[in-house]
């Protein structure tokens, strides 16, 4: 068997020397050592061996396996330089000055690149970002927020509920409730995250959704505080001046509750079907946090005052990028997408 081994290595180191191609040498790999190679076809008879034998050739084998790959991949690597160097000195056959092979990047989504923007926004001001399950329990998004039971304001938020009784959650004021329990007060806190109602699609509403809670909790806490963290907040997403305009608006788990609407960055305040022809897109709703959810957090609304938002941040997205219809960003369309080129 010894013998056989020295055989084939005395055929092998000559076929290898003579090889002149890089596939010459991958046939030969695959002849000798593939799986049907001869080598290998060799170590087969090792089960009839005795057992010195079988020792002595099975480390013989293996030795001539190691020196055999080494020697192919050396030979490979030769004729492989001799073409590159061949080529050079053909002179035009190969310009190193021609672009390499590009590869598809992906990019990060536009509501993506507004999240991170505003996340940096808020904890430039000392806010800490917290998360919270898009399933949620029906006590953190309704009851705890003030909506009890048959309150009115369930009808505005319709949703998927799931068989065990919790539901996907509307909004991401849970967090809110969460961070509150969690951290307790003083508190300043942003909570990114996806939300899900149940409701027709148009141009400016989709049943899949980003919002961007944020809330700051702490003694004396006052409008004047929300009104300079919202402007703040406008002024560094857009970079320059912004009509904004402050009504009163109904959220039961903040008094007084407002709406901060955007002058539509689409048709500039004429009237579209983003805006549903109004001229304002309604962006940013905000109040000072209702007692009974202070308590609902474990705080103490005697002591500590505090004031919330819900931005939509799918809707800033379209607003900071010009885009006119909602459902372009839920599509997946690459087309769309790949005009984001952030990453
Ligand atoms: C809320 O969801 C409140 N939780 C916000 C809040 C937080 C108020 C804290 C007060 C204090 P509203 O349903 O209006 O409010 O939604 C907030 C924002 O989410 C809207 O202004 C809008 O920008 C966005 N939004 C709501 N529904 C949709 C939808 N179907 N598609 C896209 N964006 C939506």
């Amino acid at each position: 068997m010894i013998e056989k081994i020295c055989n084939l290595r005395d055929i092998a180191l000559g076929k290898i020397k003579e090889a002149a191609s890089g596939s010459e040498v991958e046939e030969l790999r695959v002849k000798l050592l593939g799986k049907k190679g001869e080598l290998t076809e060799m170590l087969k008879d090792l089960k009839n061996m005795a057992l010195e034998e079988r020792k002595q050739f099975g480390q013989e084998a293996n030795e001539l396996k190691n020196e055999l790959s080494e020697l192919l991949e050396v030979k490979f690597r030769e004729i492989s330089n001799n073409d590159v160097k061949k080529s050079l000195s053909k002179g035009s056959s190969f310009d190193i000055s021609l672009p390499g092979t590009s590869f598809q990047v992906g990019s990060l989504h536009p509501v993506t690149i507004v999240q991170k923007e505003v996340e940096r926004i808020f904890t430039g001001m000392g806010f800490n970002i917290v998360d919270g399950p898009e399933v949620e329990e029906e006590f953190f998004n309704f009851e705890a927020l003030n909506i009890p039971k048959n309150h009115p304001a369930r009808d505005m938020q319709d949703t998927y509920w799931l068989e065990n009784g919790s539901l996907l959650r509307t909004h991401t004021s849970p967090c809110q409730v969460r961070a509150m329990q969690k951290y307790g007060a003083p508190l300043k806190v942003i909570a990114p995250g996806r939300c899900f109602r149940n409701e027709s699609t148009d141009a400016s509403h989709e049943n899949t959704f980003f919002q961007l809670e944020g809330m700051m909790i702490d003694k004396n806490v006052s409008i004047a505080n929300l009104i300079y963290v919202m402007k703040t907040l406008l002024s560094e997403i857009f970079k320059r001046d912004v009509k904004v305009r402050l009504r009163p608006g109904f959220f039961p788990f903040v008094e007084p509750g407002f709406e901060l609407d955007l002058n539509c960055m689409i048709c500039g305040g004429s009237g579209c079907p983003t805006c549903k022809h109004s001229g304002w897109i309604e962006l940013l709703p905000c109040g000072m946090v209702h007692p009974n959810v202070l308590r609902a957090g474990g705080i103490d609304p005697e002591e500590y005052t505090g004031f919330a938002f819900g931005v939509g941040l799918t809707r800033l997205a379209m607003m900071k990028y010009g885009i006119s219809d909602i459902r372009v960003l839920n599509s997946g369309d690459l087309r769309a997408m790949e005009q984001f080129s952030v990453r």
